[in-house]
């Protein structure tokens, strides 16, 4: 078994104390909008928040069939705010972006060691936050359509609280 190198280690680290993070924001936003009495809309964000402890998962088990050892950092105080559905749905975009951002960091930095055994896990979320930002992009875009539209609103409600929480197993994906 390849063993992960310190630096890369620190690094996995990193991600999942981001992804964990960005479960947080989640379902913080998940209570924005109770508060604003959409709970469609709010389950989403709580099956959203479910899905990022999966991606923390799959990196700890990663790291631990490595024979390293995973340690979660301290999380930022989660400043999420959202006063509409709007900026619920762009506070969203803005993480995965940065979460985007700190995957290709991971996938460099990697690549840099000779880390082969990493890549296909890397792979996996490289196209996981293609589709993530891409499905959070057209949530904006349609928000932004309905605009003021109470009935839109309520239907785009109903439409995201048909969406089911898979849990929090790594395979549950
Ligand atoms: Fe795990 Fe949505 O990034």
């Amino acid at each position: 078994m390849a063993k992960l190198t310190g630096e890369l280690e620190q690094a996995f680290n990193q991600q999942v104390t981001l992804e964990l993070e960005a479960s947080m924001v989640y379902r913080q936003l998940g209570i924005e909008m109770d508060v604003l009495d959409l709970p469609g809309i709010a389950s989403w964000f709580r099956a959203q928040a479910d899905e990022e402890v999966v991606h923390a998962n799959k990196f700890i088990d990663h790291m631990t069939d490595r024979g390293a050892h995973p340690r979660i950092q301290a999380i930022e105080a989660v400043t999420a705010s959202a006063g509409s559905v709007l900026e619920a749905f762009q506070a969203s975009l803005a993480h995965e972006e940065k979460v985007s951002e700190a995957i290709r960091g991971l996938y460099r930095l990697a690549q840099k060691q000779g880390d082969i055994d990493a890549l296909p896990l890397l792979n996996w979320f490289i196209d996981e936050q293609l589709e993530e930002e891409a499905m959070v992009s057209e949530l904006i875009g349609k928000v932004r359509l309905i605009d003021d539209d109470g009935p839109g609103l309520l239907r785009l409600d109903e439409e995201l609280g048909a969406r089911e929480s898979h849990g929090t197993e790594a395979d549950a994906e």
